[in-house]
């Protein structure tokens, strides 16, 4: 049954790569940017088809190990000192991942400078890693602000002064002859550039199935979640929490499943909320609260941009309205929130009650569930789905505790900061 749910795997790495750069608007598109420069010079390398979409792959989401929007802008302006620390956990991210896998070398080494390399050129994820490193330094030199055809002399000037020590001399020789023409340029700062790719770039007509969709969901569940340790394991939980209770429901087996999906993908926007926001102990400013309201309409355009996930984007994002139009941002009613929204809004409460933060431990089951009741009283959230949650709150606690204690098991290994040092060290 799931099966027959195929999504366009170019449109949704488009999507989620975009997602990943909204952080700041100085950022957005670099990874799009670098997309579109490792593929041409991959064209005009003439590597094997596949190999060209492994690297267009691997460049539309080479930044996803770079969690919070600090470490990303510093990365983009030339200012973190420890590059390597994010190839690693984009290293980890590809490998569980199984589409995403064979990349992981090129994401692993895109911060890794020629002199530094100890293999020959000639090995395909040598050279693959060499044409993304050498891209993602092009796409930071460009001056945003600043008409790019006054900047491409000076932009391949620099470059060709690295040769030999950050970039082989092949890599350099080949981006010369792939930028020797203003359309490159134009093309790479276009605003339209992700309807180009879109059109036409590798992966336009790769159809994948729900479960590799399932398992990118899952990857994009770490990189919200794991922004900090006050949110390492929410995702994971609203998610088996939606999926369960969609289950009680009567719903077939693909609800389920895309229940699944949208609960991993619910606070997609959060991506780019900054890291004191979401960390805040007491209660937020007035402007802190305005900036935390964007977070679904994000969900929503990034999942609505998605061929096929128009319904995904509904039960993910609509998760913060309520039925009596007192939410936000969409601030609509009853009418507009369908159930798979309002088993959200449920599920998302429950886990974020239920569930423990550094500062505290969860509030009991029955605490939680009179929370809920409360707020159906004053006609906020849907009455039946918090019925059935009451009618199974001991089975799908634990469940959710489960799912909440392999994610972060995940995290603990690998992006948890002593881990992550040691790795780096
Ligand atoms: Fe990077
Ligand atoms: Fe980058
Ligand atoms: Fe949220
Ligand atoms: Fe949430």
């Amino acid at each position: 049954m799931l099966r027959e749910i195929y999504v366009n795997l170019n449109n949704i790495f488009l999507s989620l790569s975009d997602a990943i750069d909204l952080a700041n608007p100085d950022i957005a598109c670099h990874q799009m940017r670098c997309a579109y420069m490792a593929w041409q010079m991959a064209t005009q390398a003439g590597l094997p088809h596949d190999r060209v979409k492994r690297l267009y792959m691997a460049a539309l989401l080479h930044d996803i190990g770079a969690l919070s929007p600090i470490d990303k802008t510093r990365l983009h302006a030339f200012e973190e000192a420890d590059a390597n620390a994010h190839c690693i956990q984009g290293e980890v991210l590809f490998q569980s991942v199984p589409l995403l896998a064979p990349a992981a070398p090129i994401v692993r080494h895109h911060h890794r400078d020629w002199r530094d390399c100890d293999q020959p050129i000639s090995l395909p994820d040598v050279m693959d890693a060499q044409i993304l490193l050498l891209a993602d330094w092009v796409e930071r030199l460009i001056q945003r602000h600043s008409f790019i055809l006054n900047q491409m002399d000076g932009i391949t000037h620099q470059i060709q002064s690295m040769e030999g020590e950050t970039f082989h001399p092949d890599i350099v020789a080949l981006f010369t002859a792939t930028s020797n023409r203003e359309e490159f340029w134009l093309d790479v700062t276009s605003s339209r550039l992700y309807g180009l790719l879109l059109r036409e770039a590798p992966l336009r007509s790769t159809e994948v199935p729900f479960e590799d969709i399932a398992s990118i969901s899952q990857v994009i569940q770490k990189i919200i979640d794991f922004r900090s340790p006050f949110t390492a394991t929410h995702s994971a939980g609203v998610a088996q929490c939606a999926a369960l209770i969609t289950g009680h429901f009567g719903y077939m087996e693909t609800e389920v499943g895309l229940m699944q999906l949208a609960g991993n993908f619910h606070d997609l926007g959060k991506l780019i909320i900054p890291n004191a926001i979401l960390e805040k102990k007491g209660k937020l400013t007035w402007e802190e609260f305005q900036i935390v309201k964007q977070h679904t309409y994000f969900t929503y355009e990034v999942l609505n941009s998605i061929d096929r996930l128009e319904r995904v984007a509904e039960w993910a994002a609509f998760h913060h309205e309520k039925l009596d139009g007192t939410g936000y941002p969409f601030r609509v009613t009853a009418e507009k929130i369908n159930t798979g929204a309002r088993i959200m809004a449920v599920a998302d409460i429950f886990t974020a009650l239920t569930e423990d933060r550094p500062y505290r431990p969860g509030m009991p089951v029955e605490k939680a569930l009179a929370i809920l009741q409360e707020q159906v009283r004053d006609g906020k959230i849907e009455g039946r789905v918090v019925t059935l949650l009451g009618d199974h709150a001991r089975d799908i606690a634990e469940r959710v505790k489960e799912a909440q204690r392999d994610s972060l098991r995940f995290y603990t290994q690998h992006f948890s900061a002593p881990t992550a040092k040691k790795q780096v060290a």
